[in-house]
């Protein structure tokens, strides 16, 4: 029995390799390494002392996904991170985000089809909910007019997992819906590597912090939130990862079904109070100018994460403190990231 994990190089696959590594599972990853490199992975085998299975192959490519399947007859269940994931990006490539979000997923999908896997976990994002209806924002809640191609895609896997269900209701499908995940493993020796300009803040701000970029832009400060700035449900990485292993545990007693769960902390923070926890992990004061709103940000994103509570058994355990702590730890140990000063 192991875990075929796509997208597995990336940030928050990553963490999950490594927790379910640590728990005992075998894991097979594969990645096309389109925004992420191999040495994340090397990084989790380090902190384990555990050897990761990994194939470079990218999931739009059928004969490598049937390959995969064919070597790893065991593998019984699938936690699905592989994506394109820049917003702005998705905008101006709408073309390259639903060939390869969609296209991929349904290839991947195929392949389990054709190979009797019928298990999967699905990276979706509170993004699902447009501007939500209500908040916090429980899974009852409608989803909404996605602002971004990016998240069209989330919202259409999402239909496409739940139609497959329909069709062969043998199938197991749950869609877990982020809020906006933050910080690093506790060694330092995992983080998030953007490339090129941050689109999210907490990498912004560690690049300001590590002296790569010369101020936080906040972007608006005219938000019907109490300090004017948009307000988040930051999660810990590593409570995420928790979060899918929780996941994996419940795939395996469902029978047949479709179920939905926002991982978040329920807890709200404004872009002052995550620049400030930031000013207290690294010491000292951060730079910032007000800068235009970004188009399509919403006020304030919540989740209520009760549902994943009582179905799961899991809640977030850190808190901003704890992410900003991590995050500074993995950013001045690696100001680059996975790579050198030359390469970036
Ligand atoms: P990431 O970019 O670090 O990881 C995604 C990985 O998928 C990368 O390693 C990339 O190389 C790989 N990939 C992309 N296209 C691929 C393809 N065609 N074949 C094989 N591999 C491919 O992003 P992340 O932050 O770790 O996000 C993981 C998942 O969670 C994504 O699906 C993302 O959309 C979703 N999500 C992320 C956030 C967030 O804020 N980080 C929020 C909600 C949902
Ligand atoms: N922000 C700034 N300056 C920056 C970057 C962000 O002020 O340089 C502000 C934004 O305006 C927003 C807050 O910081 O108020 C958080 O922005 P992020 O880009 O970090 O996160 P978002 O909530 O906009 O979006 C993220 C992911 C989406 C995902 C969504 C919900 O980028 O993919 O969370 O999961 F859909």
């Amino acid at each position: 029995m192991s875990v075929l994990v796509t997208g597995g190089a990336g940030y928050i696959g990553s963490h999950t390799v490594l927790a379910l590594l640590e728990r005992g599972y075998e894991v097979v990853v594969f990645d096309n390494l389109s925004n992420s490199c191999e040495e994340s992975l090397k990084r989790v085998e380090e902190i384990t002392g555990k050897r990761i299975k990994f194939y470079e192959a990218d999931m739009c490519d059928a004969s490598a996904m049937d390959r995969i399947f064919n070597e790893n007859p065991e593998i019984t269940s699938v936690i699905h991170f592989a994506g394109l994931k820049a917003v702005a990006v998705s905008v101006s490539q709408p073309i390259e985000y639903y060939k390869n979000n969609i296209g991929g997923t349904l290839t991947l999908v195929d392949a389990m089809r054709a190979h009797g896997v019928k298990n999967i976990i699905f990276s979706s994002s509170a993004t699902v909910y447009g501007e939500a209806a209500e908040i916090p924002t429980t899974e009852k809640c409608p989803k909404g007019v996605c602002t971004n191609p990016y998240g069209w895609t989330k919202s259409m896997i999402e239909q496409i997992l739940t139609d497959v269900h329909t069709a062969d209701p043998s199938w197991n499908v749950i869609l877990l819906r982020y809020y906006n995940p933050v910080g690093a493993h506790k060694s330092g020796l995992i983080g998030e590597d953007p490339q090129g300009v941050p689109n999210n803040l907490t990498p912004y701000i560690a690049q300001v912090a590590v002296g790569r970029r010369p101020h936080l832009n906040v972007n608006g400060h005219d938000y019907n939130t109490p300090d004017g700035t948009g307000v988040r449900d930051y999660i810990h990485v590593v409570d995420l990862a928790e979060g899918h292993i929780k996941a994996l545990e419940k795939i395996d007693v469902l029978g047949g079904e479709v179920k939905i769960y926002n991982l978040g902390t329920g807890k709200g923070s404004s872009v002052f109070d995550v620049l400030h926890a930031y000013e207290r992990a690294c010491g000292r004061e951060l730079p910032y100018v007000i800068a235009p709103r970004r188009p399509g940000d919403c006020d304030i994103s919540l989740a209520d994460p009760s549902l994943a509570e009582k179905e799961l058994g899991w809640k977030a355990k850190l808190t901003l403190d704890d992410m900003c702590r991590d995050s500074w730890n993995w950013q001045s140990k690696n100001p680059y990231g996975y790579r050198n000063a030359e390469a970036v």
